[in-house]
């Protein structure tokens, strides 16, 4: 029988740590023992892998002896404060927070864009998973770039709530209710009212005036990429639950034809092309929820310039975006790294 691996779950009890749980029974990983850590708020709760009961631990320092490979999903302070203890017990962790990510000693991966940078991993035995928005357009555009060489992306997001985490799950669905109920809504989550409305803000703003949301995507792409591509973003929360949408348009050296992107795209792993305008078939995120696939579709030449294309591109968040890019990391470390 091949070999099992005991993997610690950091933040189990959240919006990702609950997909990671469902990933890891869903694509069958080959899972030893489990930990689901959390907060000592739901230290005791049970939760269920592969229909046996697991109880909730805190998270201590502690945590990690024993375990193989620990995913978080906790927040940034958790990672910065727990990876490097994870580290030192010989526990490879895979981080989906933005604390470890522009660190030039950990690997920032998307596994169908550059798993050869997983080999990095070693330096810290650290590897970031990059922001959602960045993963699902980076999966859609690598195949283009191997052909056409991006020069310059513009895009702009419609993320949905869910990559805020359960507390602004609770906040859409309340306010919703408390609205078509004629009530006042109140907002604690968020800045302004989400329910009904669009806000161009997601996390805070940095010196520049974009947001740090705007900047993961546009250093995350140079990080990941490897290659001279300008990015310029603009990311807007919109009262979606599950799903983020995006906007893309892309400049290339080499011209890209509709029928050459399409033909590309077709064939590139993790993208499924959704791009028959005739038949008003296109990519939403309520068809993109609970699948792994990043959508693709809305295609058309950037009349504008003379090499560009637009593009609207659709993914789970909490998957692809999140715990399925994780898990998918997880699965090439077993294979070519860990012994
Ligand atoms: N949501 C997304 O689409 C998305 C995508 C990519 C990356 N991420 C990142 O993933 C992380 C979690 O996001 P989320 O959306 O799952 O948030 P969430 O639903 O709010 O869940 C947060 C998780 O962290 C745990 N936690 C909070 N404080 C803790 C502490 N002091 N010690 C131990 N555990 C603690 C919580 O445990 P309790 O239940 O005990 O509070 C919970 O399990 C964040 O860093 C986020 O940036 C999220």
């Amino acid at each position: 029988m091949s070999r099992l691996w005991n993997i610690a779950v950091v933040g189990a009890t959240g919006a990702v740590g609950a997909q990671m749980i469902e990933c890891l029974e869903e694509r069958n990983f080959p899972v030893g023992k489990i930990k689901c850590l959390a907060s000592n708020r739901s230290a005791g709760e049970v939760l269920e892998f592969n229909g046996k009961a697991v109880l909730v631990e805190e998270l201590t320092h502690d945590s990690f002896e024993g375990m193989d490979i620990a995913l978080f999903s906790a927040g940034g302070e958790r990672s910065r404060e727990f990876c490097p203890s994870a580290a030192k017990a010989g526990v490879v962790c895979i981080d989906n927070s933005s604390a470890w990510r522009m660190d030039e000693d950990v690997p920032l991966v998307v596994p169908e864009v550059n798993p050869q940078a997983i080999a990095g991993y070693r330096k810290k035995g650290i590897i970031a998973n990059p922001n959602c928005s960045t993963i699902q357009m980076l999966v859609a555009l690598k195949p283009l770039h191997d052909f056409g060489t991006i020069k310059r992306i513009v895009v702009s997001t419609y993320q949905a709530v869910s990559g805020t985490g359960k507390k602004a799950l609770d906040e859409l669905r309340v306010q919703a209710g408390e609205l078509l109920n004629g009530r006042p809504a109140k907002n604690e989550v968020y800045p302004h009212r989400i329910a009904f409305n669009c806000l161009p803000q997601i996390d805070a703003f940095c010196d520049n005036g974009y947001t740090k949301e705007e900047m993961k995507m546009v250093n995350e792409t140079a990080k990941i990429m490897g290659a001279d591509i300008r990015t310029t973003a603009t990311c807007v929360r919109v009262p979606v639950f599950f799903g983020h949408s995006e906007s893309v348009n892309v400049e290339t050296v080499k011209k890209i034809t509709v029928q050459k992107a399409r033909e590309l795209l077709s064939a590139a792993p993790g993208v499924e092309l959704v791009d028959n305008p005739q038949e008003n078939e296109y990519p939403m995120a309520i068809d993109a929820a609970g699948a792994d696939l990043t959508l693709v579709g809305r295609i058309r030449e950037d009349e504008s310039i003379d090499n560009g294309l637009n593009l609207w591109i659709v993914a789970d968040n909490l998957r692809k975006g999140a715990a399925t890019n994780a898990v998918q990391i997880a699965e090439l470390l077993i294979k070519d790294y860990l012994k």
